[in-house]
């Protein structure tokens, strides 16, 4: 199987609460190289773009919300099954439901609150890599 790259990202509740060193240790010691990475504040139109998606659905103005509260760390992770395997070492959306030891077990709050995202396929990871990061960054 060859690399593959996920778009991840340690969301502002795990940021404030001084998570963003413990889940960047998760994510090497699970193999993935980090290709890129940056904190940065998502703005209203930034958040109601990248999850626009979800913009029928009834928590959509509450995530942006959260989204938007405070600076995230964006990351481009590189491995083999990345997309996969990323979203099985976050666990489940919601904390309750997610396997002891993932990220999400560990540092979530809540189903909304919940520390970490990861892209959904391969070719939606390409599109939201794009959103925060140009090609020169990928290194
Ligand atoms: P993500 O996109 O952030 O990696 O999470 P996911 O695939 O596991 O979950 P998704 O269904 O894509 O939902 C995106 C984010 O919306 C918030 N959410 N809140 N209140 C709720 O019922 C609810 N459901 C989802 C979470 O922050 C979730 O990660
Ligand atoms: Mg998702």
């Amino acid at each position: 199987m060859s690399l593959e790259r996920t778009y991840a990202m340690i969301k502002p509740d795990a940021v404030a609460a001084g998570q963003t060193g413990q889940i960047l240790a998760l994510i090497e010691q699970n193999g993935f190289r980090i290709v890129a990475m940056r904190k940065l504040q998502m703005t209203q139109a930034q958040a109601e773009s990248f999850y626009g998606v979800h913009k029928e659905r009834p928590f959509f103005k509450s995530l942006v919300a959260f989204m938007t509260e405070g600076p995230f760390v964006a990351l481009v992770l590189e491995r083999e099954n990345a997309v996969a395997m990323w979203r099985e070492v976050m666990g489940a959306t919601n904390p309750a439901n997610a396997t002891a030891g993932t990220v999400r077990k560990m540092f979530a709050a809540s189903i909304e609150r919940n520390c970490a995202h990861g892209s959904d396929a391969p070719e939606t990871a390409a599109v939201e890599v794009g959103f925060f990061f140009s090609a020169s960054e990928l290194i």
